[in-house]
C-alpha cells in the first residue's frame, strides 16, 4: 500500500485500510523500486490536485516492469462522486503515458477532507487561484457551473472531513477477492 498525502486524508484512508487487509503501508517518497517487487497486490493512493492524482507518474515509474496480479489505484479528492467525475479522473490520469504496467489498474475514488491549516504555502496559492477562477465563472455565467465545480466550491468553504469506512468498502472487497 503506497501513498502520497499532502494534508493527511489519503494517509487516513490507508491507515483504515491497513486495519482491514494485510499489507505494508509505505509513503511514496520512502519507497524504492526494489521494494515494490514480489507483491501480488499493490495499492496506490494519492490526493487529487487540479484534476491529477498526486504521485501517480512516479508510482508507475517505480513499479517498472514488476507485474502484480492486481493494482488498485485510489484517488482521494474534494468533489462528491458522480459518474462524470469518475470518467474524467480516469481519462485524465489513467493515460497510456502514465500507466505503464501490464496489468490494468482498478480505479477507486474516495472523498477526502479539507483543513486550511494543513496546507503549505504552495497549496494555499494553488487553491486560491482555482477558487478565484471558479468564482469568476459563477458570477459571469452561473448556468455554466457544473455539479462538480459547485461541489468543489462548496467543499472549500469550511474545514471538513468526509473520510468514512463506508466509502472504503468497495476497495476492501476488491482486495479480498
Ligand atoms: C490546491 C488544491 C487543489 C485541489 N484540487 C482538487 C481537484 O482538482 N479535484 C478534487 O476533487 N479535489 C481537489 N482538491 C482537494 C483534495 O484532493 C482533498 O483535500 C484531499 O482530501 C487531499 O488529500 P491528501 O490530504 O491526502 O493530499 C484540491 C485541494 C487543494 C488544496
Amino acid at each position: 500500500m503506497v501513498y502520497q498525502s499532502k494534508s493527511g486524508y489519503t494517509k487516513r484512508y490507508i491507515e483504515m485500510l491497513a486495519g482491514q487487509v494485510e499489507g505494508t503501508m509505505v509513503e511514496l517518497k520512502a519507497v524504492s523500486a526494489t521494494q515494490m517487487t514480489g507483491y501480488g497486490v499493490i495499492v496506490y493512493a494519492g490526493g487529487v490536485y487540479a484534476g491529477k492524482i498526486s504521485g501517480i507518474k512516479k508510482f508507475f515509474r517505480l513499479l517498472g516492469s514488476s507485474s502484480p496480479q492486481k493494482i488498485a489505484l485510489v484517488a482521494v479528492g474534494a468533489a462528491p462522486l458522480t459518474s462524470a467525475l469518475r470518467e474524467k479522473l480516469m481519462q485524465d490520469n489513467l493515460t497510456a503515458e502514465t500507466v505503464t504496467s501490464l496489468v490494468k489498474p482498478k480505479f477507486f475514488y474516495l472523498q477526502g477532507g479539507f483543513d486550511p491549516d494543513k496546507l503549505n504555502i504552495a497549496l494555499k496559492a494553488m487553491l486560491g487561484m482555482m477558487s478565484k477562477n471558479l468564482q469568476k465563472k459563477q458570477m459571469k455565467t452561473p448556468d455554466k457551473i457544473t455539479e462538480e465545480e459547485q461541489g468543489f466550491l462548496d467543499f472549500f468553504q469550511v474545514a471538513n472531513d468526509q473520510t468514512s469506512e463506508e466509502q472504503l468498502a468497495p476497495l476492501v472487497a476488491y482486495l479480498k477477492l
